[in-house]
């Protein structure tokens, strides 16, 4: 059977990711692995699920199991919807919509909005899932570097003016502002309000994913865009994957209740509902007030691995190397000198079994061979520090070869 002759001009667009090819060969158990984003799963609160899910079963095991409305859950709409207003965006639980998980949200949001062409703007690096996503609709992703303050807001500026002279707007831009997948950094409050002034002048949406915001290590949270935002241009994605469980698969998106029924009847047609066990599971592990012990207890670990992959770089790592200092999240974002290869370094350390990503399939514009991403949240502390020593080995001996190969 010859598919490709059938396929619709959308699914061209529709390529596994090489980032997410890599890392099939990343993940293999012999492997010392800071490749993926995944939770530490030796953080799972095992006793508690057992608990909330007996209870869960023999109290409303009826509903658990049954399908639910597209919209959610009422209950932990109600819940998200007044955790949300306590984190200073005013909203009821008809602001609210369940996904499965905020990629999902990311999924609707594209389907939604993209036509074919439309320009999306998207951080450079930016978050694969949610650049594979706007790209499954046929979008023109332009990406605008980030730093360690974020998005630069005044290169997004220029270009904004550029497109305008073109007779081109964005639909909107996509933005993980809270320690961000992959750089790990931090967009300040100065450009998250001059982010809401450009959406304002040239009439764009702002995606605001935030599944990383509560694992903060240390510093004062910096204000979200959507608790800022006057007219309702901000969508807010959020997501229990990283405080809670992945595997329940459950998040949620905040927009305006025409939006939320808008991309309703969009979810309805691609799932029905999301996760009903899933739904009770959470409302129940949050409404009781236990997320945030969870929390809190996650941050104290997350912490503790991030400061020792941290002072391993500093004493293996060799002296051109530079990394990001993420004061929370997952992940550390490393660059190599210019010409050097991730991907090479990654070929070799491999070999002596340790992954991580290398950092090109991050960019949409064939930049960043020389940069790769650490994730700290899923290695145990030995497996952290004899992983980066070896790390440092090899990048000792590559910095030789890429010096004598400069200086020839
Ligand atoms: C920035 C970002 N957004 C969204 C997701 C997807 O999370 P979820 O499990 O909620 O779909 C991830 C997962 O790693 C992520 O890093």
């Amino acid at each position: 059977m010859n598919f490709e002759q059938l396929y619709a001009d959308r699914a061209q667009c529709m390529k596994t990711s090489a980032v997410r090819e890599f890392f099939k060969l990343t993940e293999q158990p012999d492997v010392m692995s800071f490749a993926g984003g995944f939770p530490s799963a030796d953080f799972f609160p095992m006793e508690k699920v057992t608990e909330v899910l007996r209870d869960l079963i023999a109290e409303e095991g009826k509903f658990a199991l049954q399908y639910g409305p597209t919209e959610g859950n009422l209950e932990l709409r109600q819940y998200l919807a007044e955790k949300m207003t306590r984190e200073g965006s005013p909203c009821t639980a008809e602001h609210i919509i369940i996904t499965n998980g905020s990629q999902q949200g990311m999924d609707l949001i594209s389907k939604v909005f993209v036509n074919p062409g439309d320009v999306v703007i998207v951080e450079e690096p930016g978050y694969v899932g949610g650049l594979g996503a706007i790209y499954n609709y046929e979008a023109d992703r332009i990406s605008i570097p980030v730093d360690d303050d974020g998005i630069r807001v005044d290169l997004l500026a220029a270009r904004l003016r550029k497109l305008h002279s073109e007779g081109r707007t964005p639909k909107f831009i996509y933005l993980v502002p809270n320690f961000q997948n992959p750089t790990g950094c931090t967009m300040n409050l100065a450009r998250r309000i001059k982010m809401l002034a450009l959406a304002r002048e040239y009439n764009f949406l702002i995606v605001e994913d935030n599944p990383y915001g509560e694992i903060r290590f240390e510093g004062q949270a910096v204000q979200s865009m959507r608790s800022m935002d006057t007219d309702g241009r901000v969508i807010y994605l959020g997501s229990f994957s990283k405080t809670f469980s992945p595997g329940i698969r459950v998040g949620w998106m905040l927009a305006e209740p025409e939006l939320i029924q808008k991309v309703a009847c969009a979810k309805g047609s691609t799932d029905l509902c999301s996760n009903s066990l899933g739904q009770r599971m959470a409302y129940r592990f949050a409404a009781s007030g236990y997320i945030e012990l969870h929390v809190s207890s996650l941050i104290s670990r997350y912490k503790a691995r991030r400061d020792l992959m941290l002072s391993c770089m500093e004493k293996n790592f060799p002296a051109d190397v530079t990394w990001t200092h993420p004061k929370g999240g997952f992940f550390i974002w490393v660059t190599l000198p210019d010409g050097m290869t991730a991907r090479q370094l990654l070929l070799k350390s491999i070999e002596r079994k340790v992954a991580f990503v290398d950092g090109a399939g991050f960019f949409v514009n064939g930049k960043g061979e020389n940069t790769a991403r650490f994730s700290f949240s899923e290695a145990a502390p030995d497996k952290i520090i004899e992983g980066i020593a070896i790390l440092g080995e090899i990048m000792q001996a590559e910095m030789v070869a890429y010096k004598k190969e400069k200086t020839a």
